[in-house]
């Protein structure tokens, strides 16, 4: 059974690009063993994350990351069981928000700047969608 886990949380110290690197390197070398796929967004001190596979595969994973002192204040944004994947072709993709542009914030949100704590699971779902369709997200493995 499949499902997908969207979550958000904000990074304890202010992410610098070796810290994005080392969990992205993480994240690539393990979610494929476990069959997880998704993608990592984050600005400099937030991060939004989409998990998908198996249940089980899925809880125990989120329940390590959520352990993770790189952040805190992890928050559910919504979990969902799915027949078919969103995000099969990322092991863990990768978004720099901060390269998003205005209007697509704008589109999903109530300001040009994401804040995934105040807005609807569902919007900031919609917005990761519309995301795929760009070439924002980058590390597709298949
Ligand atoms: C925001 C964030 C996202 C992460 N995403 C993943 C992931 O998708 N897959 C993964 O294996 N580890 C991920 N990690 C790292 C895990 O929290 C953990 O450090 C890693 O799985 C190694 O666990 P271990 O020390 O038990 O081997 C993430 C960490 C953070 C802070």
């Amino acid at each position: 059974m499949l499902v997908r886990l969207l979550y958000a949380s904000r990074a304890t110290a202010p992410l610098d690009p070796s810290v994005q690197e080392a969990i992205l390197e993480q994240s690539r070398a393990r979610n494929p063993k476990s069959g997880i796929t998704g993608i990592l967004c984050f600005s400099e001190h937030v991060f939004i994350q989409v998990l998908e596979g198996g249940r089980d595969e899925v809880c125990e994973l989120y329940n390590t990351i959520a352990r993770d002192d790189r952040h805190e204040n992890v928050r559910i944004l919504s979990f969902e069981e799915i027949r078919e994947r969103r995000f099969g072709s990322w092991t863990m993709g990768q978004v720099n928000l901060a390269k998003v542009n205005a209007s697509l914030l704008l589109k999903y949100g109530e300001h040009a700047e994401l804040n995934p704590f105040t807005t609807s699971g569902q919007a900031t779902m919609s917005l990761l969608d519309e995301l795929m369709t760009t070439a924002l997200v980058v590390g597709r493995s298949g």
